[in-house]
């Protein structure tokens, strides 16, 4: 039974009424601002409680764009007929879903629920904004989305692991009991402007850490993998999958692939740092090794990504540069002295720490 939300019907023009939940946040904002140059009309949906109301400064004042401040965990209020809906509310770094467990498994779960809704009520096309975390830590490489995944349904990463795979399932059921035109996407890490330099991601921790010119923090040996896309990819991928007629899920993701170690290396180089590389022991359940197969994406969307990690990296380390401001001072300055992991010790592709 559909839960009656009303609807102010308004017409249907040439551009598409969106909706796009969590448009304050780092991924969100780009897509907002890209729908928007596009000619549609966007209705922005978050509480902030991880995104930033300065992402979206700049489209405030847009004729077409409209901030609507709430919580997705509540039954959203009476909106204009909706085309299109994309559901991207939810914390999204491992430090912000960790500290908010019980609000990632209800945003995802609840707040899912009310937006596929909506967009029953709206017979609005409905995008889930999923994760390649519902791979766990896998046991299959590259990760093609037949694959089943390898999670754990108590461990440190499960009330996000999970929570996505049960916003998957919803998605599907809205499809198959309520016919709800519905796509998933996987989204491998992403990287870009906007990223909150406080939440912990490893692209936006090893660009600030080397910007003041603190050690960059390894967790373990770093020979773990991750493939790192640009958040324009993203986005362009989002877009083709919502107009496609592929429900899904399909993975975006960028396939170069990474061990953790070479990608700070990476990013001392870029950075011009002289800060060195601080290994710290590794969390539980920490995935080994991840990259995505986007032959699917290839296929069905003509999609794959164009931004070098070079290119997607200086425009990211520009950003940074101005979003920390002030605070770049002594940048190579005052190390403390950290000890390497005795397996680490003289071997020449890790950097020793220095006192300055
Ligand atoms: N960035 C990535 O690398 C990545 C990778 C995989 C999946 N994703 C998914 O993409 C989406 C966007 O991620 P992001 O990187 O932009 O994260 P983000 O934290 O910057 O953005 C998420 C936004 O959702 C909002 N939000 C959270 N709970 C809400 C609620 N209950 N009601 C309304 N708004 C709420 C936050 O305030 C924030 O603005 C998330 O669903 C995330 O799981 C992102």
């Amino acid at each position: 039974m559909l839960v009656e939300s009303p609807v102010v019907p308004t017409g249907q023009g040439s551009t598409m009424r969106i909706l796009v939940t969590g448009g304050a946040g780092f991924v969100g904002s780009h897509l907002c601002e890209r729908l928007l140059a596009e000619g549609h009309e966007v209705i922005c949906v978050d509480n902030l409680s991880t995104g930033r109301l300065q992402n979206v400064a700049g489209l405030l004042d847009h004729p077409s764009f409209t901030y609507l401040a709430h919580d997705v965990v509540e039954p959203l209020p009476p909106l204009p007929r909706l085309d299109r809906i994309y559901h991207l509310a939810s914390p999204a770094s491992p430090p912000a879903y960790q500290r908010n467990p019980i609000a990632t498994l209800r945003v995802n779960s609840e707040g899912t629920r009310h937006v596929l809704e909506l967009a029953a009520v709206h017979d609005a096309s409905f995008l889930y904004a999923s994760t390649s975390e519902v791979y766990g830590d896998p046991l299959e490489h590259p990760q093609c989305e037949e694959y089943r995944g390898n999670v754990s349904t108590v461990g440190p990463r499960s009330m996000y692991d999970e929570a996505k795979r049960c916003g998957e399932a919803l998605t599907i059921a809205y499809a198959r009991e309520h016919e709800v035109e519905t796509r998933i996407v996987r989204i491998f890490n992403t990287y870009g402007p906007r990223m909150d330099p406080n939440d912990g991601r490893v692209v936006s921790n090893f660009i600030v850490q080397a910007l003041r010119g603190t050690p960059l923090t390894v967790y373990g040996a770093g020979s773990q993998t991750r493939s790192f896309q640009y958040v324009d990819d993203l986005i362009d991928g989002m877009i083709r999958l919502m107009e496609s007629a592929h429900c899904g899920p399909v993975n975006i993701g960028n396939p170069s692939e990474y061990t953790i170690l070479q990608f700070a290396q990476l990013i001392r180089e870029l950075t011009a740092t002289a800060a060195p590389i601080e290994f710290l022991p590794l969390p539980a359940d920490d995935p080994k090794q991840r990259r995505p197969d986007i032959t699917l994406a290839q296929t069905v969307l003509g999609w794959e990504p164009r931004v070098s990690v070079r290119a997607g990296l200086a425009a990211t380390i520009a950003y940074f540069k101005e979003e920390l401001g002030a605070d770049l001072v002594a940048a190579n300055g005052h190390h403390r002295n950290y000890s390497l992991p005795a397996h680490m010790i003289g071997r020449r592709d890790v950097i020793q720490s220095t006192v300055n």
